[in-house]
């Protein structure tokens, strides 16, 4: 199969050339193809024609994003719907990864994928934009929505273990719920997704959930680090884009077509700090 990875200097990108080295990789960051260039994006898709599209290329800054809508929007819709067009002209599958911030997160249940979404910041709205575009635009695709990513990249984790270095009491809110999943395990239910012709929107994270308190606790017990560790409410950590407080969600048509390959958070978090 002919793969084209966009945003492959990123967390997941780096990740899927790994897993998926038996196919054919194109891999493509904002310096072989900056996907807000129609024409570059249509000459790309012309030469390369790939059997299959992982497009991870976003504007991923949920924070920056709330002072620069219009950058958000030109990377994660515009960007999104020439590579769906791409996709369309080639004849080439997409898989478009999408968020649980398209969702509220005010009910106290795990998000399926039919639910009712109501993005609360600049990065889930255009997110669902995105989801949308391919929507109208492709029938081959899979919309593939995430949350809590870490990989090899700047993440929490990292966040969390570069703060013990540091020394000092750590704060870490308590009351946003999720599933942290590692860049590993999004990526076998990725390649699973395309190992079938069951498109469609999903929901993949690993299983569980805990708030970003209970994670840190358990990034710093795998770690084998001593840490003084406080709780803290939203209210006390104040951020530029408001977040969802229990951003749970359910792979329930992962469970329904293919199979959930995706372990447990806790597994999944063991195998990274290996
Ligand atoms: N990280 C999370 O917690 C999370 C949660 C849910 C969903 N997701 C989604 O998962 C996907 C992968 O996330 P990730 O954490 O791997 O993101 P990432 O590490 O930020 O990687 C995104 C990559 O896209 C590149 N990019 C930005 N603008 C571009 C453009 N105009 N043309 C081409 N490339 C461009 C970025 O380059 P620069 O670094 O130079 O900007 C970066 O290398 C994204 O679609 C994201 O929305 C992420």
């Amino acid at each position: 199969m002919k793969i084209l990875v966009t945003g492959a200097k990123g967390q997941l990108g780096k990740e899927i050339a790994r897993q998926a080295h038996a196919h054919t990789l194109t891999l493509t960051d904002l310096d072989e193809l900056d996907i807000t260039d129609h024409r570059a994006v249509t000459e790309f898709f012309r030469t390369a024609r790939p059997d299959v599209v992982i497009h991870c290329a976003a504007y991923t800054n949920v924070d920056g994003a709330e002072n620069d809508p219009d950058g958000a929007f030109r990377v994660n819709v515009v960007g999104t719907q020439n590579i769906a067009a791409g996709c369309l002209e080639t004849g080439a599958r997409m898989v478009y990864i999408s968020t649980d911030y398209v969702f509220d997160g005010q009910c106290n249940s795990q998000h399926r994928e039919f639910d009712i979404v109501n993005p609360q910041n600049v990065y889930g709205l255009t997110k669902w934009q995105g989801e949308q575009i391919v929507r109208h635009i492709l029938g081959r695709h899979y919309i593939v929505r995430t949350a809590w990513l870490y990989g090899e990249g700047n993440n929490f984790v990292r966040t969390m273990l570069r703060m013990a270095e540091q020394g000092g009491p750590i704060n870490v809110v308590n009351d946003q719920i999720g599933s942290p999943t590692s860049t590993v395990e999004l990526t076998k239910a990725i390649l699973r997704l395309l190992d079938s012709d069951a498109y469609g929107t999903y929901h993949a994270t690993c299983q569980g959930y805990c708030s970003w308190y209970e994670f840190a606790c358990e990034i710093f017990r795998l770690a084998g680090k001593d840490v003084d560790i406080s709780p803290v409410t939203t209210p006390a950590f104040p951020r530029p884009a408001k977040r969802p407080p229990h951003s749970v969600l359910d792979n329930h048509m992962l469970r329904m077509t293919v199979g959930d390959p995706m372990a447990s958070w806790q597994d999944a978090l063991k195998q990274y700090l290996k």
